[in-house]
């Protein structure tokens, strides 16, 4: 009995519930803040100054501990850059490639077709850099954390003093929208953390919601295809209905009622 208990515990704790810990922990962590996105509805669409901004964000910020393999530079096209843009912006990025002729891995500076690299040698060097835990990949996350956008948005800005009782380790720092509360990556949103191209403030909210908003189109970058797609399949049922209707009549008109 008890070891199916656990195996419960442990299967909700792998869907990311964070109710392993048992539910008073649980129920400690606030609702997440409502917050409004253009993407949002079925008219909603990434505003290109957004997502522009959150690259510009997760390039200076992000892309020092995280990485992203399931996005290409060559994606940013999407996103309102030219070519020579995503050349210039993957050249910024190392990647490791090889072996060479003489069997040896080496770096070269990142081209189009390139993923945003995760930063570190191995796993172990990440864990050996950020207190034990990996940073992980940002590629899908607003699809693969419950409460998506606006989970990542409160966690980032999330950070507070912890509780007296918190017994954080060092290199623990205390969020409140973190499952455990106890989160091994530094506030980084800090004011100013970044200085926009296009001369936006960067306060932390505004940093938390354009890479927030970057994020999101990274996890979902066919989300516009698929609403204009699901608007003319719409249409076209409505057409199709007008229709069905005119052909009904029609063919009923002469019957006598
Ligand atoms: C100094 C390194 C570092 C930087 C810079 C950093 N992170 Fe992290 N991040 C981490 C580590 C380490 C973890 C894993 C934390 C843990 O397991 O306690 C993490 C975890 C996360 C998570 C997952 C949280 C969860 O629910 O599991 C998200 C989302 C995230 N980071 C987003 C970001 C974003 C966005 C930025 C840029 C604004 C950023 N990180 C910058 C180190 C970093």
């Amino acid at each position: 009995m008890a070891e199916i208990r656990k195996l419960i515990a442990a299967a909700i704790a792998a869907a990311g519930l964070g109710l392993a810990s048992g539910p008073a922990e649980a129920a400690e962590t606030p609702a997440l803040p409502e917050h409004t996105w253009q993407f949002e509805g079925v008219f909603g669409t990434f505003d290109r100054a957004t997502v522009q901004r959150g690259l510009q964000v997760y390039n200076a910020v992000c892309s020092t501990c995280h990485g992203m393999k399931y996005v290409h530079f060559r994606n940013l096209e999407d996103i309102g850059y030219s070519e020579d843009e995503v050349e210039a912006i993957a050249a910024q990025y190392t990647v490791e490639d090889g072996p060479n002729d003489q069997g040896e891995m080496y770096e070269r500076p990142a081209e189009p077709t390139d993923a945003f690299p995760f930063p570190y040698d191995n796993k172990q060097a990440a864990k050996n850099a950020n207190n034990g835990a990996i940073p992980p990949d940002l590629s899908v996350i607003t699809n693969a954390r419950p409460g998506g956008p606006e989970y990542i948005r409160a966690l980032l800005l999330g950070y507070e003093e912890a509780p007296q009782d918190a017994n954080l380790q060092p290199g623990q720092y205390w969020n409140t929208y973190y499952p455990s509360h106890k989160i091994s990556m530094p506030q980084m949103l800090v004011q100013g953390a970044v200085d926009y191209q296009d001369g936006t403030q960067a306060t932390p909210e505004q940093m938390a919601h354009d890479v927030t908003a970057f994020l999101h189109w990274a996890s979902n970058p066919h989300m516009e295809e698929r609403k204009r797609l699901g608007l003319k399949v719409i249409l076209f049922l409505i057409v199709l209905t007008a229709l069905l209707y005119a052909v009904q009549r029609k063919i009923w008109a002469d019957v006598e009622k």
